[in-house]
C-alpha cells in the first residue's frame, strides 16, 4: 500500500532546502534554493523575507517534479528555521523592512538597554541579552526607524513568518520562541514584563504550541498550489534550526547533543529542567518537544570562516576542497608550531564573549605562509572556539555526551578530529547528519500527525567513526589556545 509521506521545510541562511521522507524516513526527494544575505552596513545582516517564501516555493515545486506521487499523499509538514531572525509587520502582515538576522551586531546598545530596564533582567529571560536575539533587533527598530516601528504589528521569527504564509496563521513553538528574549523559559510561556521592556504587548507576539503539537494547517489556497485541493494537512510548530538539528539526530533526551559545523557552530546538549548560565553566554533554550530543555553555545563563523579565508586564498568556497588543502599542511609538531593563530571572530562573537565588536585575526604570519597553513589556522581556530563552547556547558553542567557531529563541515574527518583533540570530547559522524534540521522537521511533522513513538521516530543515526581525543595531538594544540586566548583579550583592549 502507498504510504503518507512527510515535508520538512529548513529556511536556513544560505539556502532554504524541503524534504520529503515516507514513513521508514527514507528520503523521497529533495530541494534546496539559495538564499542571499545582505550586509548594506558594518555589522548588518539582512534578508528579504520575501525571498524565504520564494525559496520554499522553488523547492517544493521541485520536490514535486521529482516525486508527484509521493508529494500527493503528503500527511504533514514540519519548519525549521534560523533563529533570532526579526520580521516585522504591517496591519496586512507585510513585512516593514527587511529581516534582521541572527548574525546582524548592530544592536548591542539596545542589550545595555534592555538589561537596564527589568532589574531582574538575568534571572527573568535566563540569558545575556546578545545582539543576536530578537528583542534589541526590535528596539533598535523603536530608536533608529520610529515609523516602522509605529507600523509595527507583529514580530515574527524567519520559519514562523513562512508559516503564516502557508497557513494564514501566526504561531511560534518554545525552542525558537525562547530566543527570543521575550519567553519564560522555564514555565514555557510568554513573559509580559519582558515583552513590554522592549516596547511591545502581548498582541505582537504569536501564538504558542510545542514543537511536535499541530500548530496550524496549509491554508486552501497553498494546498491547492501545491496539487493537494481539499486536504487539509497539518504543520507542526517545528523547531529552531539548532533544536530541529538536534531531533533530526536523535538529541532528545537529557545529555544527548549535537556539535555543528554549519555557517555558525554550535555545541547542543539536551537537559530535563532549565538550566541557565546567562553570566558565560550559556544559551538556555527549550527544545523542540514537551519537557525538555537545552543548553548551547554558539559562535558565530564556524564554517564561516572557512568560506570567507577559501574565497580569499581562490579556492571557491567549497569546503572540503579547503579541508583537503588544510589536510596537506599536516599536524604534525613543526607544522602546527610553525602556523598562525586565527580568531574566528569574522562577524563579532557569542559563546564565550558576547562581543559583537570582536574581529577576526592572523596572529603569526610570516612570508613562507602560503594558502595551506592559513587554512589549517582557520580550522584550528574554529575548533578553539568549540573548545571555549564546550567549557561553558561544563561550567552550566551541561556537557553533551558524545554529541554527533552534523552540519556542512560535518563531511570532514580531519576537522572533527581537531575538535575532539582541542576541545576534550568523544564525537560521533554518523551517515546523512548534513541534513538535520530539515529531518527533524520533517520528523516533528510525524510526531504531530501521531505517525509513531518518539524515540522511535528520533532515532540517532547509526555512528560510521568514532573521534576519540588524542592527549598527545591536545598538548600540541595547547599552548596555541592559550595564546589563543591571550590575543581576544589583547585584541580587545588596543580596540581603536
Ligand atoms: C543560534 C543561532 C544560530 C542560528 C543559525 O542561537 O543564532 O545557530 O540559528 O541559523
Amino acid at each position: 500500500m502507498a504510504r503518507e509521506t512527510f515535508l520538512g521545510l529548513d529556511i536556513g541562511t544560505s539556502s532554504v532546502k524541503a524534504l520529503l521522507i515516507d514513513a521508514d524516513q527514507q528520503v523521497i526527494a529533495e530541494a534546496s534554493a539559495a538564499l542571499d544575505v545582505s550586509r548594506p552596513h558594518p555589522l548588518w545582516s539582512e534578508q528579504n523575507p520575501e525571498d524565504w517564501v520564494e525559496g520554499v516555493e522553488a523547492a517544493v515545486h521541485t520536490v514535486r517534479r521529482h516525486a508527484p506521487e509521493a508529494f500527493a499523499r503528503l500527511a504533514a509538514v514540519g519548519l525549521s528555521g534560523q533563529m533570532h531572525g526579526a520580521t516585522f509587520l504591517d496591519a496586512d502582515d507585510r513585512p516593514l523592512r527587511p529581516a534582521i538576522l541572527w548574525n546582524d551586531g548592530r544592536s548591542f546598545a539596545q542589550c545595555e538597554e534592555l538589561t537596564r530596564r527589568v532589574p531582574d533582567f538575568l534571572a527573568r529571560a535566563g540569558n545575556l541579552a546578545m545582539p543576536g536575539f530578537t528583542a534589541p533587533k526590535a528596539m533598535w527598530v523603536a530608536r533608529h526607524e520610529p515609523a516602522v516601528f509605529a507600523a509595527t504589528r507583529r514580530i515574527l521569527l524567519p520559519k514562523d513568518y513562512v508559516r503564516l504564509k502557508l497557513s494564514g496563521e501566526a504561531v511560534s513553538e518554545m525552542s525558537d520562541a525562547a530566543g527570543t528574549l521575550w519567553l519564560d523559559i522555564a514555565g514555557r510561556r510568554w513573559d509580559e514584563e519582558l515583552i513590554a521592556a522592549s516596547g511591545l504587548t502581548r498582541a505582537h507576539m504569536p501564538a504558542l504550541v510545542e514543537g511536535s503539537e499541530v500548530s496550524a494547517y496549509l491554508s486552501p489556497e497553498i494546498a491547492a498550489s501545491w496539487g493537494l485541493a481539499g486536504r487539509r494537512i497539518p504543520i507542526a510548530g517545528g523547531g529552531g534550526d539548532n533544536a530541529a538539528s538536534a531531533v533530526g539526530v536523535g538529541a532528545i533526551e537529557a545529555g544527548e547533543g549535537f556539535v555543528s559545523l554549519g555557517t555558525s557552530g554550535v555545541i547542543f546538549s539536551v537537559t530535563d529542567k532549565y538550566v541557565s548560565l546567562p553570566q558565560r553566554t550559556l544559551h538556555a533554550f527549550c527544545h523542540a518537544l514537551p519537557g525538555r530543555w537545552h543548553g548551547m553555545s554558539v559562535m558565530l563563523s564556524a564554517a564561516a570562516s572557512l568560506s570567507w579565508a577559501a574565497q580569499l586564498v581562490g579556492r571557491g568556497d567549497k569546503i572540503g576542497s579547503c579541508v583537503d588543502a588544510a589536510e596537506v599542511f599536516g599536524r604534525d609538531a613543526e607544522a602546527v608550531k610553525s602556523a598562525p593563530v586565527f580568531l574566528p571572530y569574522l562577524s563579532g562573537e557569542r559563546t564565550p564573549h558576547n562581543d559583537a565588536q570582536a574581529t577576526g585575526l592572523f596572529a603569526g604570519l610570516r612570508a613562507n605562509h602560503g594558502a595551506e597553513a592559513l587554512l589549517f589556522s582557520v580550522l584550528e581556530g574554529v575548533a578553539f572556539s568549540f573548545a571555549d563552547g564546550t567549557d561553558v556547558l561544563r561550567e552550566a553542567g551541561a556537557a553533551p555526551n558524545v554529541p554527533l557531529l552534523v552540519g556542512g563541515g560535518a563531511r570532514s574527518g580531519y576537522w572533527g578530529q581537531m575538535i575532539s583533540d582541542v576541545t576534550g570530547l568523544s564525537i560521533d559522524l554518523a551517515a546523512g547528519a548534513e541534513a538535520g534540521a530539515a529531518l527533524g522537521a520533517a520528523r516533528l511533522g510525524m510526531l504531530a500527525a501521531k505517525a509513531g513513538e518518539e524515540r522511535a521516530i528520533c532515532a540517532r543515526p547509526e555512528t560510521q567513526r568514532r573521534f576519540t581525543p588524542d592527549p598527545a595531538r591536545a598538548a600540541l594544540h595547547a599552548p596555541r589556545l592559550a595564546r589563543y586566548r591571550a590575543l581576544y583579550k589583547a585584541e580587545r583592549a588596543t580596540r581603536l
